[in-house]
């Protein structure tokens, strides 16, 4: 893992038409690092993931990737540089087959090669290559997880962004998925997760970086937290003193 970050957040403020939602976010995540984004409901996660893929009005700061000034700049921007985006949520085109889902992913950027990226995704998920012609609204909810990390991921992405993949899973299918983003993780990409399964996230990730009303207020590799450390984080803002060596912004 490179020890220059690929992704440097300084002073970012970015929200919504004129509600700021990320207050003075700096951020810097490395080139292969898997980064856990926690905190409470509400603390502006998704806001952050969707900020690093163009979606939210950007106020102020910088979002340096790898040198390139990507602040303000547009979804198809952040994708052409290397970016891949898993929203919240299930597939896109529920009464579409899995290959057409692909299909469709691949067609986002003009000149894609679709049979290739196609391939590409069904390499990374041979389980979706067995289920290719079901309806994507007809699988399992993992399932369902995967096929929305392959098509983000068959752009071939260098740093993917992904948001609350457990949600709605159950125990066997949230395994599944975090085993993929392990692999994921394995294969050389940079992840930055968000996720309210604090347990799964700790395991899988690197480092645990906590939001709280738009604000990082922790920091520090992922087994250096405990998860009484998160409780009162998510809480209060604050952890007692024994660990308080790592927190951010906090007086
Ligand atoms: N599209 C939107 N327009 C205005 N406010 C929004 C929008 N989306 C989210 N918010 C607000 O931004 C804040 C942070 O939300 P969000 O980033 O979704 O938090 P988290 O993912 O940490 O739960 C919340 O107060 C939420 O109501
Ligand atoms: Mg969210």
């Amino acid at each position: 893992m490179d020890q220059e970050p690929a992704l440097r957040i300084r002073n970012l403020v970015a929200g919504y038409a004129h509600l700021d939602i990320l207050q003075d976010v700096s951020l810097d995540v490395r080139k292969g690092e898997f980064v856990a984004l926690l905190g409470p409901n509400g603390a502006g996660k998704s806001t952050l993931l969707k900020t690093l893929y163009g979606m939210t009005t950007h106020k102020a700061g910088s979002i340096n990737w790898r040198g390139q000034e990507m602040g303000g700049r547009k979804p198809k921007q952040f994708l052409a540089a290397g970016f891949g985006y898993v929203p919240q949520g299930r597939c896109n085109f529920p009464l579409m087959t899995v290959d057409e889902n692909l299909e469709m992913a691949s067609y986002t950027i003009s000149g894609g090669d679709v049979a290739g990226e196609r391939k590409h995704a069904y390499d990374l998920f041979p389980i979706l290559h067995t289920r290719r012609n079901e309806f994507a609204g007809n699988m399992s909810g993992g399932e369902q997880q995967l096929l929305e990390m392959a098509m983000a991921v068959l752009r071939r992405p260098e740093i993917l962004l992904v948001d609350e993949p457990s949600v709605g899973l159950s125990p066997q299918a949230i395994t599944l998925v975090f085993n993929e983003l392990k692999r994921l993780h394995q294969g050389g990409r940079t992840i930055l997760l968000v996720e309210q399964n604090t347990r799964k996230a700790m395991e899988a990730a690197e480092r645990a970086v906590v939001l709280r009303l738009g604000k990082v207020i922790w920091d520090s590799p992922a087994s250096e937290v405990s998860h009484t450390d998160l409780g009162e984080l998510f809480m209060t803002g604050r952890v007692l003193e024994r660990s308080a060596g790592h927190a951010v912004g906090i007086h």
